[in-house]
């Protein structure tokens, strides 16, 4: 796989304190990362400096903000979402259907109206947090979480989204069910010489590129390395020789 194609995949998490830490990572990894993910602690501490700021060097730009409201709000917050410059976003698959497609139809509208390209909507089916035991226990929800995510994908291309976040471990089956174009955008990414801090059923980024991910996440990884733009190197390296698969 050529650098190029592997920038078009790479999705990096700013999940930092600091505005200036953000635009740091920025500035230092533009050329390794086709997205930079915005979610919910810089967007609410910072709103729009850190978005413009990644808009300027003409990166590409997620909001992970993750929509779950009713279907008028979400139609409204998607225009805006465009209106923003945003090339990706995500909503809670668990709004439903109608949620759903009000945010594809918002978004639509918008981009329309700007003559522009519509951002890639992806949603989340289960969260990563969300446990067999809380699924049955809590939601009182009597199904395989796998199983469930998988439904979830199912109504979120049924409403008309363009993909959805998941695991690495379901890409496969995702894909099998759903269709090549589908896409799917994984978590939960280390390579096998970092730390696994939080997240539970990880994947390197060479065994998730493998298995079909479009793109990937790349978050504490590399932003917490003592050499951020190494750290990104030795990904690239690794994705390009097709070091061998590594899962939990
Ligand atoms: O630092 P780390 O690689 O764990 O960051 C993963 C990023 O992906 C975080 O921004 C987190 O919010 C996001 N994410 C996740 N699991 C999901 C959905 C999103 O880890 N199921």
């Amino acid at each position: 796989m050529n650098e190029e194609k592997i920038k078009e995949k790479i999705v990096l998490a700013l999940d930092v304190e600091k505005i200036e830490e953000a635009k740091k990572l920025v500035d230092e990894l533009s050329d390794f990362v086709g997205t930079f993910k915005v979610g919910l602690q810089l967007y609410c501490g910072y709103g729009l400096e850190i978005v413009n700021y990644i808009l300027k060097k003409n990166s590409n730009f997620f909001l992970d903000v993750k929509l779950h409201d009713i279907p008028n709000t979400v139609q409204k917050a998607s225009e805006n979402i465009v209106l923003r410059g945003a090339n990706f976003f995500n909503v809670h698959t668990t709004g439903g259907i109608d949620m759903m497609k009000a945010a594809r139809y918002g978004a639509d509208t918008m981009a329309d109206k700007l003559g522009k390209c519509r951002p890639v909507i992806l949603g989340v089916t289960m969260l990563t947090s969300i446990s067999q035991e809380v699924l049955n226990s809590e939601f009182e929800i009597d199904k395989n979480v796998s199983n469930y995510a998988i439904k979830l994908a199912h109504l979120a291309k049924k409403a008309g989204l363009d993909g959805v976040v998941a695991s690495a471990l379901e890409v496969k089956r995702i894909k099998n069910e759903l269709g090549d174009d589908f896409k799917v955008l994984c978590p939960g990414i280390r390579p096998k010489w970092s730390l696994t801090d939080d997240q539970k059923r990880v994947s390197t980024p060479n065994s998730a590129i493998k298995d079909g991910a479009d793109y990937i996440v790349l978050g504490r990884a590399v932003t917490k390395d003592k050499n951020p733009k190494e750290a990104m190197k030795k990904i690239y390296n690794e994705i390009k020789e097709g070091e061998i698969c590594y899962q939990h």
